[in-house]
């Protein structure tokens, strides 16, 4: 029976580039999108750029753009790498879309319609100078448990505590470095904790099969049982400034991110529907016999198994069959890191020349239908990617073309149906197709592997290359090689989900139309002509992965981001004044655009106290007075030109929003500026200083 499916992958923010973590979602989803295609059925394949927020305003305004220049930028930038590592999306569109609009307006009626929208005051934080209220990871402060400072306001990064923003102690605005006023703002409200939600949610996620055992045990968590009511209303509107949909009706307020981005999901099928002619309402009534799954990450669960779902409900759409979340990907058993060089884009991998296929098979290797870590082991990468791509798949082939094309004129003979490899590969197909539909895609390349296994087995036993050099043996070579090549083309079926790219070669080679998953069951007849064999890929040299992790490696002087990281993000350690680590060459640098110097906050500082630093003898210990940004302590490597003492009272320039770095003596929150001459001619170090009248905290540009 062919069934119709609808598949999704979570729709990537429009702020940052796509990494070696995003494409663990793409490739997963993709492959198992190509499978379903490959056995037949309808299936599509939609994404779009998570466009909407707080953060895509604010880096636009940084980069001098329009945030509509800006996603459109991005939205090109993302499109070029997921076609780089050939994620196959039918349609790749935008939540800044009228179709997606049209579906945020009209679930937000529905719901309304259904008494579940409600409006109510709150009080939140607001920045007076931008004058904006501002999101929680916006301001930071001081931890509320352990006091660590410039923490963000929903957890500590130093203790892992979490709170809410107004528990944080001195807080500041993250964008204009003001003190937050609280103010009072009519927000919209999702009804959550409607009893017809807290019903609903208990029966969806506890469904046959619709989520993950981990996935249903979380949600059951979060849920509670029947008595006791957990959900609480969920805030769906922010106010302006925003970039995102006005709420009909309700001037300055805005649909909230997260409100719109599911709902992306639907703008992109409608779009897709547009052009395909397909009917939108066959996929999403209620009563609807099409099948919709949603790939995501373990962090956006939340969003999928409750918000999303009870939206739907209400509004009168059908709901998903199924949410698949995966794990988080580490590097070397550990989390992706900019000064270890392994936060790698997708495009600084394929600048870097190495094939994309080379991921998307070791990820398979990897994944699972379980919600665990993956972990991109880059030793391991090179060792499997080159014993069994090249080894054991393409080997297979590359020993045995050459010769039906020289001395065959490239005509194969009849394949022995026999052969136990074949009889092998007959016997797993239908147990490999299982996995691929399960996703558990390590167990599917575990089997065909074993099979490839058996096959070069085979051309070793039957060794081509000694026949080839006997004459007399001409049709034993030709049996032999028309063997290993249906052999070959049999692996080629059963790893084209993982392998796009190298299977389309291997079907150019062979002269075949596109391998489905039925062809599996057949061979290629007596006669049949092939093409000359070209190269079909390439071993992985662990110098390409020092090279990839070289491009990828932040150097300590890198420009910091003002704007706070994601979560899963490193920080940049900063320097401090005087560390002569970097070579000075002598020239100017390259120019740069005046929005990246802007980036640099210099402010007037006052130096309200200098003290040694026990255990380092070129460090002085600074504290300094910000003005209205309040007091800052930042270690310089002054030491050897000034005495700590005569530094008290005077006043020079830092810079202040460097990421904060945690040293061996204390926290260094920024660094003051400093000029020396690393060849060392003119000995010393000297400190900046304004002319009389400059007052702390203001700005320097
Ligand atoms: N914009 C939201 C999703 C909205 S869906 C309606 C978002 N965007 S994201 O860019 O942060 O992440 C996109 C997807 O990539 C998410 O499913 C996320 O879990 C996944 N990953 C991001 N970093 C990842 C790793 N390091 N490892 C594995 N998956 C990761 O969330
Ligand atoms: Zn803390």
């Amino acid at each position: 029976m062919t069934r119709q499916i609808l598949v999704t992958s979570a729709l990537p923010y429009a702020n940052g580039a796509i990494h070696l973590g995003h494409l663990v979602e793409y490739i997963q989803t993709d492959i198992w999108v190509r499978f379903q295609k490959m056995r037949g059925h309808e299936c599509w394949y939609v994404c779009a750029d998570d466009t909407h927020g707080t953060p895509v305003m604010l880096r636009a305004e940084k980069e001098g753009l329009t945030p509509e220049a800006l996603i459109a930028r991005v939205h090109a930038e993302h499109a070029r790498d997921f076609a780089g590592f050939h994620v196959g999306f039918d349609n790749y569109h935008t939540t800044h879309s009228e179709e997606t609009r049209a579906c945020a307006n009209e679930i937000y009626a529905r719901l309304g319609a259904a008494g579940l929208i409600e409006t109510r005051i709150i009080a939140q934080y607001y920045d007076p100078l931008k004058q904006m209220f501002l999101p929680d990871r916006f301001i930071k402060g001081e931890c509320p448990k352990c006091g660590a400072r410039d923490q963000y306001g929903d957890n500590c990064e130093n203790c892992g505590a979490a709170y809410t923003a107004n528990e944080l102690k001195n807080p500041y605005s993250v964008v204009s470095g003001a003190k937050p006023e609280i103010r009072q703002s009519e927000h919209y409200f999702f009804k959550l904790s409607d009893p017809r939600c807290q019903t609903f949610l208990r029966r969806w996620t506890q469904g046959e099969g619709r989520l993950q055992h981990e996935a249903a045990n979380k949600l059951r968590e979060w849920l509670g049982d029947d008595v006791d009511n957990r959900l609480t209303d969920w805030d769906i509107s922010r106010d302006a400034p925003y970039f995102g949909f006005e709420i009909p009706g309700a001037p300055g307020k805005y649909f909230y991110v997260w409100l719109d981005a599911p709902i992306g999901y639907m703008g992109a099928f409608k779009n897709l529907c547009a052009r395909e002619g397909l009917d939108f309402d066959a996929y999403w009534r209620p009563d609807s016999s099409a099948e919709l799954y949603h790939f995501i990450g373990k962090d956006i669960l939340y969003f999928h198994a409750l918000f999303w779902p009870a939206e739907l409900e209400h509004a009168g759409y059908r709901t998903p069959s199924k949410v698949f979340a995966h794990g988080f990907l580490t590097v070397d058993g550990a989390k992706m890191s900019k000064s270890r060089g392994t936060f790698i884009t997708a495009e600084s991998y394929l600048q870097q020349g190495l094939d994309p296929e080379w991921l998307r098979y070791y990820y398979a290797a990897k994944l699972s239908a379980s919600m665990e870590d993956i972990d991109l082991n880059l030793d391991d990468f090179v060792a499997r990617v080159n014993s069994d791509l090249i080894g054991k798949f393409v080997n297979i082939a590359s020993r045995s073309a050459g010769f039906i094309g020289k001395q065959f004129g490239g005509r194969l003979a009849a394949c022995d149906e026999s052969l136990p490899a074949i009889q092998a590969i007959r016997e797993r197909r239908a147990l490999i197709a299982e996995y691929y539909d399960a996703r558990e895609f390590s167990k599917a390349l575990r089997e065909i592997m074993a099979l490839t296994d058996l096959a070069n087995q085979y051309v070793d036993s039957v060794k081509p290359w000694e026949l080839a050099r006997q004459s007399g043996r001409e049709h034993e070579l030709q049996i032999a090689c028309s063997n290993a090549l249906n052999l070959f083309r049999l692996f080629a079926v059963l790893l084209k989900p993982v392998l796009p790219a190298l299977c389309k070669k291997a079907e150019a080679f062979l002269k075949i139309p596109p391998l489905n998953w039925d062809d599996g069951g057949t061979l290629l007849a007596a006669g049949h002509l092939i093409e000359n064999y070209r190269h079909l890929m390439t071993r992985v040299d662990k110098k390409q992965i020092d090279a990839l992790l070289e491009a990828n490696r932040e150097s300590l002087l890198a420009t910091p981001d003002s704007a706070p990281p994601p979560k899963s993000a490193a920080q940049k350690p900063p320097a401090t004044a005087g560390d002569t680590s970097t070579v000075d060459s002598g020239r100017a640098e390259p120019t740069l655009g005046i929005d990246d110097f802007m980036r640099v906050d210099l402010r007037i500082a006052r130096i309200t106290d200098a003290t040694p630093v026990d255990g380092a003898d070129k460090l002085v210990r600074l504290a300094l007075d910000l003005g209205p940004l309040g007091t800052r302590q930042v270690f310089a490597g002054i030491k050897a030109t000034y005495d700590p003492a005569t530094l008290v009272g005077r006043l020079t320039v830092m810079v202040a929003n460097l990421a904060p770095r945690k040293m061996r003596f204390g926290l260094s929150e920024g660094m003051v500026l400093a000029a020396s001459d690393p060849a060392g001619k003119a000995p010393g170090i000297f400190l900046l200083a304004p002319d009389d009248g400059a007052q702390p905290g203001m700005r320097v540009k």
